[in-house]
């Protein structure tokens, strides 16, 4: 995994970050920086910032921050591997991949290969006598065989280890078999198939590999759905089951659905364009995934009240994003006099493919399913009902930042409270300027309040001794502004860091200086989250004097090791309650933490 050195530092020193970060976001200078529109947030004024002399970027709206590699990571939603890979093919480096990196590719290698052979024997085993009770399922959901064969779709056997078997007989270990997740150990160590007696649906990504499985049971039971672990090959949040289908569609849109068994019936019926999130709600990722596929999305969700709440989640994620959305929403059926919740696959058996089809055409906007549920909230015909309309739809229009959209919704919602659309007009710039107002506010109470304000932007995070902390911010900054004032050994341990983040910080930056490198953030990219590189990057961005940098060191340290001895000290205060079970208890689930 780790690149050598020398060739980051050349990677590195050809990869300019003003060039890179240029080829996505439109920079102007001013001052010693240069400033663009955020590309991670949307804003209309540009707080992104880039540094041509630290090499760094930093967001002052929504304080992301990094070197170019994690911008890349970002921009791409690659790993720091791939980032590095990517940023040496721009810079035409030849990529010295290491014997560890080989290794790991070879396992993932053999993963996907296991996967594949996986699906195999369950599609094989689906057209066998084993198979009979998958095919009476598929039968009875009317499925057909080539629908089934074109989701390679295959039957679990109704035994412990028929899997385990047939893989190990291939030469797969136990191991691989785990890691896979296709094999799960219980209490006792033994091993057994985690999918049994069920319909599988290899989950295949958009290069065509089998990286997961969704499988259903047969009958009631539970749980019906049963999907694989992450595993080193599978993370859920960028998979969107059907993609590898639906981007090869001529249909101008892509379609989302809450089931598995939804796309497959739409593909069935014609609509090549679904793909289903698998019960999760929308990711960013998965939306950047479907960026590469098409630019309008179809928010199909089940329209019961777990439906609409992911249809709000997901046009938020999707807000002031490039796509263009619009939200297709199925009608209840009526059922022995009681209308019930039908989801697409419902829908398209009941009513048909060309009722979806004029469903489809037909779909709202987002904006205006959002403005439907706010109606539906209130009485528009009185008087109060209407104020409350007004109220809560002007507050909703304000955030509208497109001035054409936001005449016309204003209109129309003018309309729906039998207002003039001037009265309206005036409504929404008074919800507009009083949400300015509250976020100014907000702003101020963080400004005044030091406290609120030292601590990092991320709640997971949070400091627990902000007075030490603040001293352990002042260490790094040092470390990385003026190195030559510390002394040749740690003055600190790893330990007496009162936030894990920053100790951890401090260790890797002090390994970077006896390697006789200047220490610096970006460097680290590798070693921690975006979040946390983000901080490292605020924390290093606040000022500090090096008129007077030994002194200032010699206060920061001096603070830490208090801080410390406060918090070690009072561990040892009780020796009679240090040997409670229920303090070691606390002590475990406290882990690394002090205090
Ligand atoms: P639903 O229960 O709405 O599924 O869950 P569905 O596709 O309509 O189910 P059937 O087959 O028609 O009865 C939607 C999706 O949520 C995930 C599955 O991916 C499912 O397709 N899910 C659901 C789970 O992962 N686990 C569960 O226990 C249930
Ligand atoms: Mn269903």
């Amino acid at each position: 995994m780790a690149f050598p050195q020398a060739f980051l530092d050349e990677l590195l020193a050809r990869s300019d970050i003003v060039d890179v970060v240029g080829s996505y976001v439109q920079l102007t200078r001013k001052g010693a920086n240069l400033f663009g529109l955020c590309p991670f947030h949307s804003e209309k004024t540009g707080s992104f910032s880039v540094s041509p002399d630290k090499q760094i970027y930093y967001c002052f709206g929504c304080k992301r921050g990094g070197g170019v590699i994690n911008f890349i990571m970002e921009e791409e939603n690659l790993t720091f591997p791939d980032a590095v890979r990517f940023l040496a093919k721009r810079a035409g480096l030849e990529v010295p991949e290491e014997e560890g990196d080989r290794e790991a590719g070879r396992r993932r290698q053999r993963l996907l290969d296991l996967n594949r052979e996986a699906a195999r024997f369950y599609y094989q085993l689906l057209q066998q006598p084993e198979g009979a009770a998958v095919r009476e399922y598929l039968a009875r959901r009317q499925i057909k065989r080539s629908t089934a064969v074109k989701f390679g779709m295959g039957a679990s056997p109704d035994s412990w280890d028929t899997l385990l078997t047939a893989m190990t007989q291939r030469g797969y270990t136990k191991r691989e078999l785990l890691d896979a997740g296709l094999v799960v150990q219980n209490k006792n160590g033994r091993l057994y198939d985690k999918f049994r007696n069920r319909l599988m649906l290899p989950v295949v990504d958009t290069r065509g590999d089998v990286v997961a499985f969704g499988s259903r049971v047969l009958d009631k039971s539970e749980p019906k759905y049963m999907n694989s672990s992450e595993t080193p090959v599978y993370s859920k949040r960028r998979v969107l089951y059907g993609l590898n289908l639906a981007k090869k569609t001529k249909r101008p849109n892509i379609i989302l659905c809450e089931g598995n068994l939804d796309i497959v019936t739409l593909h069935q019926a014609g609509f090549d364009n679904a793909v289903a999130s698998m019960g999760t709600a929308l990711t960013v990722e998965q939306t950047r995934l479907l960026s590469r596929f098409t630019k309008e999305i179809v928010l199909c969700y089940d329209n019961d009240n777990a439906g609409k709440i992911a249809t709000e989640r997901a046009l938020q994620i999707l807000n002031n994003s490039e796509f263009s959305v619009k939200v297709l929403q199925l009608p209840r059926r009526l059922v022995d006099g009681e209308y019930v919740k039908q989801d697409a696959d419902d829908f398209i058996k009941f009513q048909g493919p060309d009722a979806f089809e004029r469903l489809l055409s037909g779909s709202e906007n987002g904006m205006e399913f959002r403005m439907a549920q706010v109606a539906a909230k209130h009485d528009l015909s009185s008087d109060e009902g209407r104020v409350a309309y007004c109220e809560e739809i002007s507050g909703l229009l304000s955030t509208l930042e497109n001035a054409v959209e936001r005449e016309i919704y204003t209109t129309r919602a003018a309309e729906a409270a039998k207002i003039t659309p001037e009265a309206m007009k005036l409504e929404v710039q008074r919800a507009f300027r009083q949400r300015t107002r509250q976020e100014k506010r907000a702003e101020l109470r963080r400004d005044l309040n030091p406290a609120a304000a030292l601590q990092p932007h991320e709640r997971t995070l949070r400091y627990d001794n902000i007075r030490s902390a603040r001293a352990e911010e002042g260490v790094l900054r040092l470390l990385i502004k003026d190195a030559a004032v510390f002394p040749d050994t740690p003055p600190l341990t790893e330990e007496q860091f009162s936030s894990p983040l920053l100790g951890r910080a401090f260790t890797l930056l002090w390994q970077q200086r006896e390697a006789g490198r200047d220490p610096s953030i970006p460097l680290l990219s590798e070693s921690f989250s975006q979040e946390e590189i983000s901080h490292l990057i605020a924390v290093t961005q606040q000022p500090e004097s090096l008129s007077n940098a030994r002194q200032a060191l010699a206060d920061y340290i001096r603070i830490i090791r208090s801080e410390w001895d406060k918090r070690s000290g009072k561990d040892a205060v009780d020796p009679l309650l240090a040997a409670t079970e229920k303090y070691k208890d606390k002590k475990g689930i406290g882990g690394k933490q002090h205090g």
